[in-house]
């Protein structure tokens, strides 16, 4: 059994997968992993839509394409210039990585062996699914199984929901998407900026007391 710190600390987006279908019984212990984890009121008002079947994912991957073209334009427009123009420094390159390894997921959408459509309802922001989702993620991980969590597909929303056949006025809302494949590449440690320089004490702008330069794990 993996050691909990090597999951949480190499648990990666993972969009590089190959095309292997995940057994069931890995399957069930991501899902048992899953519905472990907490929700507001212990309510549990979230349901998991697993996608394998071709015609369903041959649906949602043109939605994602388009949505993912939409975020290089916008939101990473900027970002995306500069890095461009100097390749070179690492946050650029680090920034070129996530675009080619976003994009890779983007084009290879429908050859993901698995898709994790996770709904909830009856809360304020959808905070009660996220808990359950990194459980799932990390037990993936346990399994050696990659997942890369995506946001961009709730965009589509409403068709998202009519296409899996959620009863409709309910409240329910995608929260997101994970794919869920085994990896091309190997496992690496997730790369941060340090815990001291994003975390203070009691008060916004106190020191925390100590540095963390190197990960503890
Ligand atoms: C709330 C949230 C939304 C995300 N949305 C997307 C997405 O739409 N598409 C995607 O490829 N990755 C998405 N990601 C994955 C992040 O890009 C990824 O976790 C981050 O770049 C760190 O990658 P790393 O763990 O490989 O270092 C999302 C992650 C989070 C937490």
């Amino acid at each position: 059994m993996m050691e909990l710190n090597e999951a949480l600390y190499t648990t990666r987006a993972m969009r590089r997968m190959r095309p292997d279908p995940i057994p069931q019984e890995v399957e069930a212990r991501i899902l048992d992993a899953a519905i472990r984890a907490p929700s507001g009121g212990n309510s549990q008002q979230w349901r998991f839509v697993l996608v394998d079947d071709g015609q369903t994912k041959a649906q949602l991957g043109p939605w994602y394409r388009q949505h993912v073209a939409w975020a290089w334009d916008t939101i990473y427009r900027d970002r995306l210039d500069v890095a461009r123009d100097d390749p070179d420094d690492p946050d650029n390159a680090a920034l070129l990585r996530m675009q080619r390894s976003v994009s890779h997921l983007a084009d290879n959408f429908e050859q993901t062996p698995l898709l994790m459509l996770p709904f909830v309802r009856s809360d304020v922001a959808g905070e009660s699914i996220f808990p359950a989702v990194w459980s799932a993620m990390l037990a993936a991980r346990a399994d050696g199984v990659g997942s890369a969590l995506t946001t961009l597909l709730n965009r589509s929303q409403d068709e998202v929901a009519q296409l899996l056949g959620v009863p409709p006025d309910r409240g329910w809302r995608l929260a997101c998407c994970v794919a869920f494949g085994y990896p091309r590449g190997r496992w690496g440690l997730a790369v941060r900026r340090p815990a001291h320089e994003v975390a203070a004490r009691n008060r916004w702008d106190e020191p925390l007391g100590y540095e963390i330069p190197e990960p503890l794990w």
